[in-house]
């Protein structure tokens, strides 16, 4: 099923959402309209019970070279703030099902921070990441000082955030930021081979595991253990954890129901 919003293509495939960056005259610039209908896409598919895992993907020339600068260029601080400019990015972190990013070409900006939103990030070897925004005056603005800095360490965030400079793919991959790296031709193919396996797993489980691997960031290692404990007691109220045990001890594929 495909279905077209003028920024955004959106198709479901088996049980996977895919959402496409379709602005290619300016690089697939995230401008606030695109953000919105991204955004809008996330959510129908998160809120759709058969869709289990996303994926959001660009051309193969490029993911996306960052936020509309001719958006945000003659802004006011006022502005910025009244249009609560940043603060939709929240709504991409609250998405609770799987995503993954196929990355080739520039994701750079705000587009290497949306990557960075995503759970797992598979790169062509045509990908560069960056956080160019000190060549045009400001810096980050939506996680990029945070979450590359947790992905790659102080030190090789602090290069790509303070200079500008752009990391190939197999950098990334080596620096940790990315999952994978592949052929430039296999890059949205190999996303998609990652995302029909996962979606093969029990959605609701999917779900929480991702919960708890990102409040590795946000908890202490002892808040963290009890959070997971808890998630992982709260999945034996599930049919799947029941589906998921039984057939493993029948010696047969389990047909989990997302219940
Ligand atoms: C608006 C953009 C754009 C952007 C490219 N374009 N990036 N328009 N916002 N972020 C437009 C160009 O103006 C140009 O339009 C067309 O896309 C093709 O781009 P070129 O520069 O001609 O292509 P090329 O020479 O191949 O260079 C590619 C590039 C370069 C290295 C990626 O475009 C670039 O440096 N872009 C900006 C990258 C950047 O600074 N990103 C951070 C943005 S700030 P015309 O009309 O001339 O054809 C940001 C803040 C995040 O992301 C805050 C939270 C969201």
């Amino acid at each position: 099923m495909a279905a077209m919003s003028e920024l955004i293509l959106t198709q479901t495939e088996d049980h996977v959402g895919v959402c496409t960056l379709n602005r290619p005259e300016v690089l697939n610039a995230l401008s606030v309209e695109l953000m919105d209908q991204l955004i809008a896409a996330l959510e129908a598919f998160d809120n759709d019970p058969n869709v289990y895992v996303m994926v959001i993907t660009g051309s193969e020339k490029v993911f996306a070279a960052g936020a509309d600068i001719a958006d945000m260029a003659e802004a006011s601080v006022v502005e910025m703030m009244e249009h609560n400019y940043l603060a939709r990015w929240l709504r991409i972190k609250a998405i609770r099902k799987p995503i993954i990013a196929a990355v080739s070409g520039y994701a750079l900006g705000g587009g290497c921070e949306l990557a960075m939103h995503c759970d797992i990030i598979i790169a062509s070897e045509s990908a560069k990441f960056g956080q160019p925004e000190i060549n045009i005056g400001v810096m980050p603005g939506a996680g990029g000082t945070q979450r590359l800095t947790r992905a790659i360490g102080k030190f090789k965030a602090m290069e790509v955030i303070l200079n500008g400079r752009f990391l190939s793919a197999q950098e990334a991959f080596e620096a940790g930021l990315v999952t994978r790296v592949v052929a430039k031709e296999q890059f949205l193919a190999e996303a998609m081979r990652l995302a029909h396996q996962i979606a093969q797993r029990p959605p609701i489980a999917l779900k929480l595991a991702k919960e708890a691997v990102l409040k590795a960031d946000e908890m202490s290692l002892s808040e963290g253990l009890e959070y997971e404990r808890k998630l992982f007691y709260s999945l034996f109220a599930t049919e799947d954890q029941k589906e998921g045990m039984r057939a493993f001890l029948e010696k047969r594929k389990a047909a989990y129901k997302g219940k």
